[in-house]
């Protein structure tokens, strides 16, 4: 049994036939809508979601299964006390796989210890979210057909954005890719991604707090809130959250074919102007979350895929 708990979980051949079982189920939909018929995904949440949460339910449904769960801590049994271990150990009688959402890093794994159901991190805390990373590249992939060569250039909350730390480490295993990291001194990607994913791996890498330097060399542009549910001190949230809004005219000097890209929710940091420029991606990506996920529901039950008529396993 896998689970999937860091992006790198998948290696990159189980990434590229992730990839291309969502394309065919975006091709396709219908044709898979029994596929993972009498299952059930249940839905851990312990922290807000609208998008995760409800995609995971959406592409459970839409391949003719059913979902259960909990959408926040204090409607479930945490708020008793409850250990995620002994959660999960429970939820493996229900289910027969779980997606989790945890404040706290490391909750999933620790699940995932006790599971005897495939366990997908939803997003914990600060640290990884590597749903939203595969959903993250095939709208690369669809915009741009390569996931190499790419200048990409990551905007905002680069310390607390679990989005920016996933999309980051999966990206750098890529050829010829450069990063632009673009946050306030305050905001900066951690030293851990620094010194262990960027050094370590000789990729290219440049930290700037301007977003107009940055624009005209940028295939992609990944915006991202300043996450205001991890600052110790609202004095500092309110003091950075308007660091960086992408405007109609700074996107005046974007390549014409620069796709942007936001895991959402969005505040206020791309001004609504911005929606309708072509080189906008994020409603589209939320689109491909539920395609990604499907796929990957279908992955980790070793279900069959009813275009080849062959198990799409990971084991
Ligand atoms: C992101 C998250 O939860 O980390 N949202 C999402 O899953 N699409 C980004 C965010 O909350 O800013």
């Amino acid at each position: 049994m896998r689970h999937l708990i860091d992006p790198l979980d998948l290696n990159e051949s189980e990434m590229q036939d992730l990839l291309e079982l969502a394309s065919r189920i975006r091709e396709d939909p219908a044709a898979y809508q029994e596929v993972a018929a009498h299952k059930k995904l249940a839905t851990l949440f312990y922290e807000p979601s609208t998008r995760t949460r409800l995609s995971f339910e959406a592409a459970m449904l839409n391949l003719g299964g059913h979902v259960l769960g909990f959408p926040s801590d204090n409607v479930s049994s945490a708020s008793k006390g409850e250990s995620v271990a002994d959660t999960i150990r429970v939820v493996s009688c229900y289910a027969d796989i779980a997606a989790m959402r945890h404040p706290k890093e490391g909750a999933p794994l620790r699940a995932s210890q006790y599971s005897r159901i495939p366990v997908i991190n939803a997003g914990d805390g600060g640290h990884q979210h590597p749903t939203q990373t595969f959903t993250d590249l095939l709208t690369i992939l669809t915009r741009h057909g390569r996931l190499d060569n790419l200048t990409i250039g990551l905007c905002g909350d680069l310390k607390f954005g679990r989005t920016v730390h996933s999309l980051i480490k999966t990206m750098a295993r890529r050829k010829n890719i450069k990063f632009i990291l673009i946050s306030p001194d305050e905001l900066r990607v951690p030293d851990y991604i620094i010194k262990d994913v960027l050094v370590a791996n000789n990729i290219p890498f440049e930290e700037t707090a301007s977003l107009e330097d940055a624009m005209p060399q940028l295939d992609i542009l990944y915006m991202t809130r300043v996450q205001k549910e991890r600052f110790f001190n609202e004095e500092d949230y309110v003091r950075l959250k308007n660091s960086y809004i992408l405007t109609k005219e700074k996107m005046e000097a974007a390549r014409p074919d620069m796709a942007v890209l936001h895991p959402l929710p969005r505040v206020n940091e791309i001004a609504l102007d911005v929606d309708d420029d072509p080189r906008a991606a994020y409603f589209e990506q939320a689109q491909n979350g539920v395609y990604v996920r499907m796929a990957l529901i279908m992955m980790l039950l070793g279900l069959t895929d009813p275009k080849t008529g062959k198990e799409v396993s990971l084991c």
